[in-house]
């Protein structure tokens, strides 16, 4: 399956026909619903507005083809069509189900959440630049028309329409919306920085394959990278279950994302020595791209954060949920940003975290910045517009 990079970069998605070939269709939806009763069945599914099993925790070899279609040329290898990176990964693998009672439409958003990222401008900014290192997918098993999404919106900050109408009702269609009309085994692929909404969490059976992919060694540091975790999470056991290739797949991403944590790790050290030279040196490897390492700097503030944060006297000691409420982040995300803890001790954890104190001032307003539509969301890190002149050398020149 061939696919067009810059249709992606231009309209922010690309919906795909056939993405599960139709002789595979009968045994994935046989498979996610064996997952399905392995995880709780019908009392499972009444959990929530919108049910979501993660495979990796509950494959095993009768439903391996499950995990071996993230595996396939039309999703991974359209992936890696998409991204600019040499290698591209698997992050999360799951399948959104219908909950059992009606929950109607949920809110408008995008994935994005300025605390635990950089503000939009400068995501965009990076990704516009040097292209996605994140692409997610939507691909049901049953006809679904339960997404919608913005055109292109990943590209532009907020209209004021939009903000308008977000603050009004973020339950009602956004202007420009579409819906994403899949046909069973149909895909979408895309940014999902757009605006995006899922516009009726009802009870019609609704089975969709559900995740993404990341670059690895690409021109840029993805925003989520704590969303690769299946490495991490409960660890390799699921592969026992696959082939004898798709294992290897799975084994070789993990050596890949494990070196590129060594690289951060090491990037982190050279903030804490206030080594700059090491510092431009390791960062430009995290972040080959010229232009947007600032960006990457700005996550790296994040996950510093995160370290010093599960440092902390009151959350160190604490069960993995607790550490994980701490951050806050789930708990699969919570065994990323553990793997990236331990390396380092408490004090240097502490000191870390003071390297990047005035950058992480700098991102934030003295008042509390709106997110139209999610007023729980609102903070005081900045939404939108990066700090004016912010750069790499003012963040070095911030260690004193
Ligand atoms: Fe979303």
């Amino acid at each position: 399956m061939k696919v067009d990079p810059q249709q992606l970069m231009d309209d922010g998605y690309i919906i795909l026909r056939e993405v599960v070939p139709p002789e595979l269709l009968a045994e994935l939806r046989a498979s996610y619903d064996t997952l399905i009763e392995r995880q709780g069945g019908r009392s499972w599914l009444a959990g929530g507005r919108q049910p979501r099993l993660t495979t990796n925790h509950t494959v095993d070899a009768a439903t391996a083809n499950t995990i071996d279609f993230w595996l396939h040329e039309n999703t991974l290898g359209v992936s890696r069509q998409l991204m600019r990176g040499p290698e591209a990964a698997v992050t999360e693998m799951w399948v959104m189900c219908s909950p059992t009672r009606d929950h109607g439409p949920a809110e408008w958003h995008r994935d994005f959440d300025s605390p635990n990222m950089a503000p939009l401008q400068g995501l965009q900014m990076d990704l516009l630049e040097n292209g996605p290192a994140y692409v997610q997918w939507n691909i049901p098993l049953y006809d679904d028309n339960v997404l919608w999404l913005v055109p292109g919106s990943f590209r532009r900050p907020n209209t004021e329409e939009e903000d308008r109408q977000l603050r009004a009702d973020p339950r009602q269609p956004l202007p420009g919306g579409i819906p994403v009309e899949l046909k069973a085994g149909d895909g979408v692929v895309y940014i999902n920085l757009n605006h995006h909404w899922g516009s009726n969490y009802g009870t019609k059976l609704r089975r969709t394959i559900h995740g993404g992919y990341r670059s690895i060694g690409g021109p840029l540091y993805p925003y989520n990278p704590q969303s690769c975790n299946w490495d991490l999470d409960r660890g390799m056991g699921f592969c026992r279950h696959l082939s004898p290739a798709a294992r290897q797949t799975f084994e070789g991403w993990a050596e890949r994302l494990a070196q590129e944590r060594d690289l951060v790790e090491a990037t982190l050290r050279t903030v804490l020595d206030r080594d700059a030279a090491a510092f431009r040196a390791r960062l430009a490897e995290l972040h080959p791209g010229a232009k947007g390492r600032i960006v990457c700097v700005i996550l790296l503030s994040k996950l510093a954060k995160n370290i010093h944060t599960l440092h902390r006297p009151d959350v160190a000691g604490q069960p993995l949920e607790a550490r994980a409420r701490a951050i806050p982040a789930n708990v699969p995300m919570c065994c990323f940003y553990d793997d990236l803890a331990r390396r380092f001790s408490s004090t240097e954890a502490g000191a870390l975290w003071q390297r990047f104190a005035e950058l992480d001032d700098r991102l934030q307003a003295d008042t509390m910045q709106e997110v139209p539509g999610r007023p729980e969301r609102r903070s005081r890190y900045l939404y939108y517009a990066m700090p004016a002149n912010l750069d790499v050398e003012e963040f070095i020149a911030s260690w004193g």
